[in-house]
């Protein structure tokens, strides 16, 4: 058991000291937890073999899933991939310092474990003066998945990250709630037209004004789990989001939707099995249950994405058996809402009509 050290940063105005602690411990090999504008991510030095491994384990993260990357300079990826193509640098000059990963071609500098033995590299630049300053400080680009216990819901507070890894890492830095609140959208670039394996904080809709060709690869919309020689991102494979409660996915028109949700939580109360419901702003009231949530208004999706990781985690903390959640409309940052839920539901999707 470590002693993790919990330091609390302005968002806006990060103490330098404090970040220095992180990137001393960082340099030093060890793990440090920090926010970005999506999730908090748990930070190693990329290069740094050893501290990878230890991030794997920290996380109890299968080897085959690889961290994305965490960079504070666009031109840093020049020395982490070869073959970037012309429109990369579009794209990075259109989207980042923010929330999308692009996939490379990777160079041999990046250890074997840091790529999980793959030649392509996940690389990301975030927008948060927190996470920024920390790869500043640190020297060294920053490897980070989310800050959760592999399978868990991403973590978008530092309490999320207290729970899940408090005594497994060195040190929380923790500058308040994430705004984005789903993790980045995931572009692979080393393929022709450039595809979307994880939809997230930068819209497909956002994508396509800027590239003419850009597709979604067939998971991001599944509905059910995909055949193994369809996986194209390690991290489809793995069970993801998952709260303790089995969780139930309703989808269709709100009407309809809402009766569903109804007709199921009453026939769960008649076997005294505790029911919650993620519900909306615009349906909350009408629902009978033990723990009714309300993710937001079906008017600002944007809204529901900041909530989404936070409620499952609140409703799940109440020790319901059951979550039923309202499915969204898939546009815009519902898209990403979508994908989450379905994973997190294990595919247990109704649809009502
Ligand atoms: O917003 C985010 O992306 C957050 C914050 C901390 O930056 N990070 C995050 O990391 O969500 P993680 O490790 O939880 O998710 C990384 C995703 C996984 O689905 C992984 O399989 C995929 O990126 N990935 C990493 N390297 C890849 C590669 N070379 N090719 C395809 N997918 C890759
Ligand atoms: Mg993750």
């Amino acid at each position: 058991m470590k002693q993790t050290l919990l330091l609390k940063v302005n968002p806006e105005n990060p103490d330098l000291t404090k970040i220095q602690t992180g990137a001393q411990i960082i340099q030093k090999g060890g793990l440090v937890a920090f926010p970005t504008e999506t999730v908090y991510g748990l930070g190693a030095d990329a290069l740094n073999p050893d501290a990878v491994l230890a991030l794997f384990e920290a996380k109890k993260r299968p080897l085959d899933n690889p961290p994305i990357i965490h960079i504070a300079d666009s031109r840093e990826v020049f020395k982490l991939a070869y073959e970037v193509p012309k429109k990369a640098e579009l794209i990075m000059k259109e989207f980042w310092p923010g929330p999308l990963t692009l996939i490379f071609k990777r160079l041999s500098i990046i250890p074997n474990v840091t790529v999980a033995g793959l030649d392509t590299v996940a690389i990301r630049m975030p927008k948060h003066k927190v996470a920024l300053a920390l790869i500043e400080q640190s020297g060294c680009p920053i490897a980070a998945p989310s800050a959760n216990l592999a399978g868990k819901p991403s973590p978008t507070t530092a309490k999320h990250v207290y729970e899940d890894l408090n005594g497994r890492i060195d040190a929380i830095l923790d500058g308040g709630p994430t705004s984005i609140g789903v993790e980045s959208t995931v572009l692979d670039l080393s393929v022709d037209p450039p595809m979307v394996l994880r939809p997230g904080g930068t819209t497909f809709e956002a994508l396509k004004q800027v590239l003419d060709n850009v597709k979604l690869h067939p998971f991001v919309e599944a509905e059910k789990e995909l055949p193994l020689e369809k996986i194209k991102s390690p991290g489809m494979k793995h069970r993801h989001y998952a709260p303790r409660a089995e969780v139930i996915l309703v989808e269709g028109p709100v009407s309809a939707v809402k009766r569903k949700i109804q007709e199921l939580a009453d026939a769960y109360a008649l076997k005294d099995v505790k029911v919650g419901i993620l519900a909306t702003d615009e349906t909350q009231k009408s629902y009978e249950a033990a723990i009714v949530k309300s993710l937001g208004s079906r008017f600002n999706l944007g809204i529901i994405a900041q909530n989404l990781f936070r409620l499952l985690r609140e409703v799940d903390a109440e020790h319901v058996d059951v979550i039923i959640a309202e499915g969204i409309p898939s546009e815009g940052m519902g898209l990403a809402v979508m994908n989450r839920l379905r994973k997190a539901s294990g595919y247990h999707i109704i649809k009502a009509e």
